[in-house]
C-alpha cells in the first residue's frame, strides 16, 4: 500500500518539511518550517493536522527551536497554544520539556516520538481489522496523515481491507473543513480501498437501509471513563449507530488518553473560524453578513462506544476499568 506521510526532516539542513494538507487532493506542496514559531503557525492554520501528527510535529518544533537558538520556554508556549483539543500535543511538549537546552537529546526524543506513533498504529490496525466486517463508515481523516504512522481509524480500515474482511468504506465529507472529502478520500484511492463519497446527513438514511456493518472513527482526546472529543459529526454519528444498532469504534494510541478528565465534560473544544463555515475554498455560501458557529469538535459519550481500540488490544466496557489497566493505573 503506498503510504503518505504529512512530514519529513531534512536533518542535515535542519528543517522539518510538511506536506500542505490545505491544498491536498489537488496540489501536492511541500512547506519548509524552521523555527518553533514557524510550526505553531502550521499548526494553527492547518497546514498540519490530526492529533497525532501534531504531536510529532510539536516535538519536531523543539527541535528546530534549539537549532535556531529560540528560547525553549517561548517555543514550548507557542506551540501549547497552536491547538486546544488534541491532547497528542501536550504529550508529545511534556516528554520534550525534560530535554530544554540539550540539541542531541530533543532530536533523539523526537525521533522517538515518531517511531512510537508508527509501532502503537501498526498494532491498532492489527486490533481493530479484527473486529471490522462489510461496510464500514468513518469521519473525519485518521489515516497516515493525520499521524505520521498507519493511521488510528483508517488504518483499521486498510488492514482489514487487506484481510478481505472490509469490502467498501462509506466516506463521511466532514463539513466544514471537509477532511473526509479531501484527505480521507485520497489516502483511500492510493491504498486502493473501494470507497464512496457521503455528505455527513446522509449516514441516517444509509443506517436505515442497513448498508453499514461498522462505524469507526478516531480520537483527539478521551477521559478516563470514555468520553471523547473527535471532529464535529463524531457525537450525531454515534447517537445515529445506537439507535440503528450499528457497532461503533473509536480507535487511539492510548497516549490519546488524558487521565486530567474523568468525565468528557470540560475538554476543551476549538473554535474556528467562522469563515470555514460560510466559505468554500473562498466562495461565499451564505448572505453577507450572515453569522455562522464553527465548534471544531465534539464530545461523545462512551456510552454510544462498542468498543475502545487501543494498541494494547480492543478494549469493552466497563471502559474505565479497561482503560485505567491498559494506562496501568490503579
Ligand atoms: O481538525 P483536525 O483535522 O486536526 O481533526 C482531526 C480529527 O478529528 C481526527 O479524527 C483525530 O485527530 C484523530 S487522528 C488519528
Amino acid at each position: 500500500m503506498e503510504r503518505v506521510l504529512p512530514f519529513r526532516f531534512e536533518e542535515k539542513e535542519g528543517v522539518f518539511w510538511l506536506l500542505d494538507q490545505r491544498k491536498l487532493p489537488l496540489e501536492e506542496v511541500w512547506v519548509p518550517v524552521r523555527t518553533a514559531r514557524e510550526m505553531a503557525e502550521a499548526i494553527r492554520a492547518m497546514v498540519v493536522r490530526g492529533a497525532p501528527a501534531i504531536g510529532v510535529s510539536a516535538g519536531f518544533g523543539m527541535v528546530l527551536a534549539h537549532l535556531r537558538g529560540e528560547n525553549p520556554e517561548e517555543a514550548d508556549q507557542l506551540l501549547r497554544r497552536s491547538r486546544p483539543t488534541a491532547v497528542n500535543l501536550f504529550h508529545a511538549l511534556d516528554r520534550m520539556r525534560a530535554h530544554w537546552g540539550d540539541l542531541e537529546g530533543s532530536l533523539e526524543e523526537a525521533w522517538a516520538l515518531w517511531r512510537e506513533v508508527e509501532a502503537t498504529e501498526k498494532a491498532i490496525s492489527l486490533h481493530g481489522a479484527k473486529v471490522l466486517r462489510g461496510q464500514v463508515l468513518t469521519h473525519c481523516n485518521t489515516g497516515p496523515l493525520a499521524t505520521g504512522g498507519y493511521g488510528t481509524a483508517l488504518g483499521a480500515i486498510v488492514e482489514a481491507h487487506r484481510q478481505g474482511r472490509v469490502a467498501h468504506v462509506w466516506v463521511d465529507e466532514t463539513r466544514p473543513y471537509l477532511q473526509g472529502a479531501r484527505l480521507t478520500a485520497y489516502e483511500l484511492k492510493k491504498a486502493g480501498v473501494p470507497a464512496t463519497l457521503i455528505t455527513d446527513n446522509m449516514a441516517g438514511f444509509l443506517m436505515a437501509q442497513g448498508r453499514v456493518d461498522a462505524v469507526i472513527v478516531g480520537v483527539d482526546r478521551m477521559a478516563l471513563n470514555g468520553d471523547f472529543a473527535n471532529k464535529i459529526g463524531t457525537y450525531a454519528l454515534a447517537v445515529l449507530a445506537h439507535h440503528h444498532g450499528v457497532p461503533f469504534y473509536a480507535a487511539l494510541p492510548l497516549a490519546s488518553v488524558d487521565p486530567k478528565f474523568s468525565t468528557g465534560e470540560g475538554i476543551p473544544i476549538e473554535e474556528r473560524p467562522p469563515e470555514e463555515v460560510l466559505e468554500l475554498r473562498g466562495v461565499r455560501l451564505a448572505p453577507p453578513g450572515f453569522p455562522a458557529y464553527h465548534p471544531a469538535f465534539d464530545v461523545t459519550p462512551y456510552r454510544f462506544l462498542t468498543g475502545i481500540i487501543t494498541e494494547k488490544g480492543v478494549l469493552y466496557p466497563p471502559f474505565e476499568e479497561a482503560l485505567r489497566d491498559a494506562l496501568g493505573l490503579t
